[in-house]
């Protein structure tokens, strides 16, 4: 493959503006190469973020051609189809600088669901075993491969309406821990996701669903948790 493609990218702050390098096209070349390339060949300044370039770490998600992609694993040849290519940061998130955002409220969002591991066991009992079986773990097989990449934040309309709600990543952080059965933190997470910004908020519109890169449907987690937190409710376990 030979020739040069025109590439936008995002420069500056929020006030910033997309400015065009020219970059030459490669076989199986991706987003983040094309970025890589401006930064080491164009303008060293240029701030971005990755560390793994194979899909596993989550940071190098940005806004391509209109839409949430993690630019590792986004092939230049399979966006760039009418020979245009635009590079900016992730939406719903602060930027920091040119194609990096800040992630902090993101991740600030999985504490207010109480998406973190509450222990019902010490240093002293016998590890816990979960059977791959079990239908607990069967219902979030999937949803443990989330890569916290923020690329379904970023495409979530409620998000960008409603700056507290959780947003789909996090609530299916809790979804996972919901049906965990080493975790004592249930009652308190049920709580915190009925609450406002929880799952309630969710109005299903599966962009979500459509661009997470793993294929998860947070959907489906966050209708999970709409249904859990009714029956803890009803059983007087949550308050209304
Ligand atoms: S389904 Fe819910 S979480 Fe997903 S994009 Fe729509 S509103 Fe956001
Ligand atoms: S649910 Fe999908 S899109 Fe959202 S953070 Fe996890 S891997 Fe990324
Ligand atoms: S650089 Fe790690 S997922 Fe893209």
């Amino acid at each position: 493959m030979s020739g040069e493609i025109a590439v936008s990218v995002w420069r500056g702050g929020k006030d910033g503006r997309y400015e065009t390098y020219s970059v030459p096209r490669r076989e199986s070349q991706t987003v983040l190469d094309v970025v890589t390339f401006v930064q080491r060949n164009i303008d060293p300044t240029l701030s971005y973020r990755f560390a793994c370039r194979v899909g596993v770490c989550g940071s190098c998600a940005m806004t391509v051609n209109g839409k949430p992609r993690w630019t590792c694993r986004t092939h230049v040849s399979k966006v760039a189809g009418g020979g245009s290519l635009e590079i900016g940061p992730l939406e719903n998130l602060p930027i920091i600088k040119d194609l990096a955002t800040d992630m902090q409220p993101f991740f600030e969002k999985w504490q207010q669901a109480k998406g973190v591991f509450a222990p019902s066991k010490t240093r002293h009992d016998d590890i816990e075993q979960i059977p791959p079986s079990s239908p607990e773990r069967r219902a979030v097989d999937a949803e443990i491969e989330c890569i916290n990449c923020g690329v379904c934040y970023a495409a979530c309309d409620t998000v960008r309406w409603n700056k507290d709600y959780f947003g789909p990543a996090a609530l299916t952080r809790a979804w996972t821990l919901a049906n965990d059965t080493r975790d004592a933190g249930n009652a308190a997470r049920l709580q915190a996701v009925s609450e406002d910004g929880g799952c309630h908020s969710c109005h299903s519109h599966q962009s979500c669903q459509e661009l997470c890169p793993q294929t998860l449907n947070p959907t489906a987690s966050i209708a999970g948790l709409k249904r859990r937190t009714l029956a803890a409710y009803l059983k007087g376990e949550i308050k209304g």
